[in-house]
């Protein structure tokens, strides 16, 4: 599996999927570049710091079509059959969606449906739910939908603030994107409609 991971920001998913393949723990799963839209992105250098390729690519005012065109040109130069996004902070079009059918994975940090979109963990806390956590799920057209992989769980403290909730969130993203990309490059998952079933 030649995964392309995007990313806009700090990286920490992508830095988590990148130790666990040069660890050897995902079999089968190789990352063949790196693509942010913004080229301040923090994990752009930790990428390269990995030794894996990256390449920016702006949206400059263009449209989310001719954005996403180049991105998947770029993602095909690189042979890149696997698409991971990781705090990648675009709606993809359905130019993206179609070119790699039931072939794109993104986490969020909530427990979906629950809090889709931006600031997961203060709607989280906001609401009073007792406990919260991060989804893989496969990406569809729309924000935050899509088939759901795995789910990991995360109580949500008396004293949370969305930063602590955050980061014990986080930790488990990291955990729950290395299974989820150990599962596809296993073979191991198939999709039956909006449901997902994991071969034991
Ligand atoms: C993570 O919380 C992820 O769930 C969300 O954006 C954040 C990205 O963090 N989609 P990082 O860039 O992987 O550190």
């Amino acid at each position: 599996m030649n995964v392309g991971i995007l990313i806009s920001g700090r990286g920490s998913n992508m830095a988590a999927i990148a130790s666990a393949v040069s660890n050897g723990e995902i079999p089968g799963c190789r990352i063949a570049v790196v693509v942010s839209d913004r080229p301040d992105a923090a994990g752009i250098e930790i990428a390269r710091g990995f030794g894996i390729e990256t390449a920016v690519i702006s949206r400059r005012g263009r449209s989310r079509e001719e954005h996403d065109a180049e991105i998947i040109e770029k993602l095909k130069q690189f042979g890149v059959d696997f698409v991971c996004l990781a705090g990648y902070m675009r709606l993809l079009s359905p130019l993206f969606v179609e070119t790699f059918p039931r072939r794109i994975l993104n986490i969020h940090p909530s427990l979906l449906p629950a809090f889709p979109g931006l600031d997961a963990q203060k709607q989280a806390i906001e609401h009073g739910v007792k406990v919260s956590g991060c989804t893989v799920h496969f990406v569809n057209e729309d924000l935050d939908a899509g088939p759901i992989l795995l789910q990991l769980a995360v109580e949500v403290l008396e004293d949370d603030t969305p930063e602590k909730l955050g980061a014990r969130i986080l930790k488990q993203e990291h955990r729950a994107y290395v299974e989820a990309l150990k599962l596809i490059a296993g073979g191991k998952v198939k999709i039956f409609g909006n449901r997902v079933q994991v071969d034991k």
